[in-house]
């Protein structure tokens, strides 16, 4: 695909809903007693990947795709899949499914993309390993052919659930993924669970399982569980997801002559650190009628063209933004100044080594870009120029280049736009509803 920079932005659109509540709202569907009605479900193939799994282990799940139905089982109402769960390229769906299938008393056997194969899963091993559940990550040379075992920790593997009790983890990460996996296997355990961060990340399963019947309590950056809640299905309407409204953002701030608005779009406080990067870089953002919808914070999002300056990322903002980190790298090196990301190493095992990758490619483009192992340093201001954009199949890299494609000058071209479909799949269309 070309991308060129001969247009400017204007009007309203609605961004698809927010995966991680959308897979969430099928996992906690899935678990409990009747039936979940979910509406603005995000489309996008990880969230299908979680649906798959589920059905997989029994759960009969309609996708009518205006909205989606879920019959659930009820805790302990799962059964042994009789095939291995493909997580397709989901962290998400590989981790909090983890949690759940720590409690089962039989044993599953996950695998998934090249890119699922290398993220590293001890993370959730170690945790779920002291509840009581067992682990084994399989040679993926050799799988499923024949199973050699590896000390990798990672995809594929299998988890053999059972009686689990509870613990306190102390996680060495802050980490929503590893977070919901401990809480999820915890409903299972003998007693409380409960899980410490060194800085709190997104609570969309502490507020949603709450909503489903949970007894989950939040203290700073402690989370806590009960065991065998009563779980019972809801209605859930997802909302807009802060990090496809991100691209918007962008390029709404860095077009000249341009102006959008973005509805319904969730703004959780642990998940809108982009807000906050964004004003304190000098754009025009403001927040419109703001609400609550299924317990999540929304509002819709207004960003007039605006020329921007560097900053600071770092610290406790990293959790709240740390999906948006590619596209604010596209707006650093396009504002004056230096901007510095630091405290986000977690970059590096995201759907692709995100330093890495952003470092390439910004520099492709003409950027100045220092990387460091926790981070990056842009100095922006410099014109961008077109060019070959590598993706590494990671569908973030692919949509924060082409708001960079289309604000600099020349021709950018994507080696891969399909993988936007993982969490945006009218990502190019959108974009070319608003051009003028
Ligand atoms: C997610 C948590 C984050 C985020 C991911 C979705 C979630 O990952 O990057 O896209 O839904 O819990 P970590 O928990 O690994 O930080």
């Amino acid at each position: 695909m070309q991308i060129t920079d001969k247009y400017a932005f204007h009007g309203e659109l609605s961004v698809p809903g927010d995966k991680s509540i959308s897979h969430r709202s099928i996992m906690f569907g899935a678990i409990s007693k009747g039936t979940t009605m979910v509406t603005n479900f995000l489309q996008g193939a990880d969230c299908l990947s979680t649906i798959s799994c589920f059905q997989k282990l029994g759960i009969s799940i309609e996708n009518q795709n205006s909205h989606i139905v879920i019959h659930g089982k009820g805790l302990h109402g799962l059964t042994a899949p009789s095939k291995i769960l493909n997580v397709g390229n989901s962290g998400t769906t590989t981790r909090l499914i983890s949690g759940i299938l720590a409690g089962q008393h039989f044993e599953s056997t996950l695998d998934g993309d090249d890119s699922i194969r290398k993220r590293p899963m001890k993370r959730i091993f170690t945790p779920l390993t002291q509840m009581g559940a067992e682990f084994s990550s399989w040679n993926p040379s050799s799988f499923p052919a024949s199973l050699q075992t590896t000390d990798s920790g990672c995809a594929p593997f299998t988890v053999r659930g059972g009686k689990l009790h509870g613990i306190h983890y102390n996680s060495p990460v802050a980490s929503a993924q590893v977070k919901s996996a401990v809480l999820l296997a915890g409903l299972y355990a003998e007693d409380i669970t409960s899980i410490t961060e060194p800085v709190l990340s997104r609570n969309h399963t502490e507020l949603m399982l709450s909503g489903f019947g949970a007894e989950v309590t939040s203290d700073g950056t402690t989370a806590s569980i009960k065991p065998e809640p009563k779980l019972e299905g809801q209605n859930i309407h997802v909302p807009g997801d802060i990090s496809s409204a991100a691209y918007f953002i962008a390029l709404g701030l860095l077009t000249p002559h341009s102006e959008l608005l973005i509805k319904n779009v969730g703004i959780n406080p642990t998940r809108s650190g982009i807000i906050t990067a964004v004003h304190a870089m000098g754009g025009n953002l403001s927040l419109i009628n703001e609400r609550t919808v299924s317990g999540e914070p929304v509002a819709d999002i207004l960003v007039k063209s605006s020329s921007m300056h560097g900053t600071v990322i770092d610290g406790e903002m990293i959790p709240t933004l740390i999906d948006e980190i590619p596209i604010l790298a596209v707006m650093a090196a396009f504002a004056e100044g230096t901007t510095t990301i630091k405290d986000a190493q977690e970059l590096k095992v995201k759907e692709s080594d995100r330093i890495a990758v952003i470092t390439e490619n910004l520099s492709a483009m003409g950027a100045s870009v220092t990387p460091s192992d926790d981070g990056m340093t842009i100095k922006g201001g410099r014109q961008l120029h077109g060019a070959q954009i590598h993706t590494h199949q990671d569908h973030r890299i692919a949509m924060a280049f082409t708001i960079a494609g289309l604000n600099a000058s020349g021709e950018t071209t994507l080696d891969d736009k399909k993988c936007a479909a993982i969490s945006y799949p009218s990502f190019f269309e959108d974009i070319l509803s608003l051009a003028d």
